[in-house]
């Protein structure tokens, strides 16, 4: 038996039916930047999500630009990042010409370690960027003590981790703000691209709203200098159609991951955590095993799909070259990228799907 990694279309072809009814409603009404699609989805993920307003933006590339711009953060300061997550969470920084700070992640959970964000902290620390990765939720408690002490904004980078939670909070309103991605493989996929900013603070979500459509909040007066970040109206019908089963698609991937962590029983596997604070929404199921490559070719030969999430730190990205980092100084996140390896979840995969995954798995010598 194949076994996708993923298989979107899935997904796509039992919803079609509706979401081409909704998105042929926008077309028949001309919605098609912003306009009320878009801001239904607004309140209804706000309302999700545990918060009371929501900007939505094209990304979720554009919404962590949009944050630190409304955070005024520039190029006098810096910004702690954790070595081992997307490059878009280091975009925060290089987009407003700021100076990145890579700090290490702890190895149980792949999220940013809190004590080598305290040990990253210099004086010009404006802002850190805490990725809730693959699904988990970082340590906010101990990261929001240390950010407190310094003065240090808190972003939490959502894009793998909606409906996710810490110590019973939502993320995304944990720290001053937070942002989602809605790019088609992620937990919530929009039929092409989409973001979206969370905050406690309305200050912010007032600044990101004008900065979405070129810096205004009067039409053709600009008091800031703006973007075209709007979120498209298509991708606002077809957000609202499938955030509806936002809670239920959540609730199969940590069936899913369940029984991953029951059955799984290969020795030198290393299977996720679930952490008291909270259980991870499973954007992915990672692993890590000494012989990562190995069982990966195995896995193939037997047709199963998997992926290296991902196999580059961040610091010795080709990029950040100019910041002088060298293998050896994250080694947390270096032994991540060089010993992971996520197996297929999503919602659609079945319960014979999953069994041949872990019989695959478990087969491996
Ligand atoms: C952790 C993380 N941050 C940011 C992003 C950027 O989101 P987008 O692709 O919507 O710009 C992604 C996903 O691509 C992500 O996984």
């Amino acid at each position: 038996m194949n076994v996708p990694f993923l298989d979107l279309s899935r997904q796509n072809r039992a919803l079609r039916e509706e979401i081409l009814a909704a998105i042929a409603a926008t077309y028949d009404a001309s919605r098609f930047c912003l306009g009320d699609d878009v801001f239904r989805f607004e309140t209804a993920f706000a309302r999700l999500a545990g918060a009371e307003d929501a900007v939505a933006v094209n990304s979720g590339t554009s919404a962590l630009h949009l944050v630190a711009r409304a955070l005024e953060i520039g190029p006098d300061d810096e910004v702690v990042v954790p070595a081992f997550t997307f490059i878009a969470s280091a975009w925060t920084a290089s987009y407003v010409g700021a100076r990145i700070r890579f700090a290490d992640i702890e190895a149980e959970t792949f999220t940013l370690d809190p004590s080598a964000f305290a040990a990253a902290i210099t004086p010009r620390t404006k802002a850190v960027v805490v990725t809730h990765l693959f699904g988990q939720s970082a340590r906010m408690d101990e990261i929001l003590a240390v950010a407190a002490k310094h003065g240090v904004a808190v972003i939490e980078d959502c894009a793998q981790a909606h409906l996710a939670t810490c110590d019973g909070r939502p993320v995304g309103l944990i720290g001053d703000a937070g942002t989602f991605s809605f790019y088609p493989t992620k937990n919530l996929g929009a039929c092409g691209e989409g973001g979206l900013i969370l905050s406690r603070r309305p200050e912010i979500l007032e600044t990101a709203r004008a900065l979405r459509v070129h810096g205004s909040t009067v039409r053709y007066r600009h008091d800031a200098v703006g973007y075209n970040y709007r979120m498209e109206g298509f991708q606002g019908a077809a957000l609202g159609v499938k955030l509806k089963r936002l809670e239920a698609w959540t609730a199969r991937r940590r069936a899913i991951a369940r029984r991953y962590l029951a059955e799984l029983s290969l020795p030198d596997l290393v299977l996720p955590v679930v952490p008291e604070r909270g259980e991870s929404v499973y954007h992915q199921f990672t692993i890590r095993h000494p012989r990562r490559d190995a069982l990966r070719a195995h896995l193939q030969a037997r047709g199963i799909g998997t992926d290296i999430i991902y196999p580059i730190p961040l610091h010795l990205q080709p990029c950040f070259a100019g910041l002088g980092h060298a293998r050896g100084d994250f080694p947390v996140a270096e032994a991540a990228a060089d010993t992971v390896l996520s197996l297929p979840i999503f919602p659609e995969l079945t319960d014979e799907e999953v069994g041949c995954v872990i019989e695959s798995v478990n087969a491996f010598q």
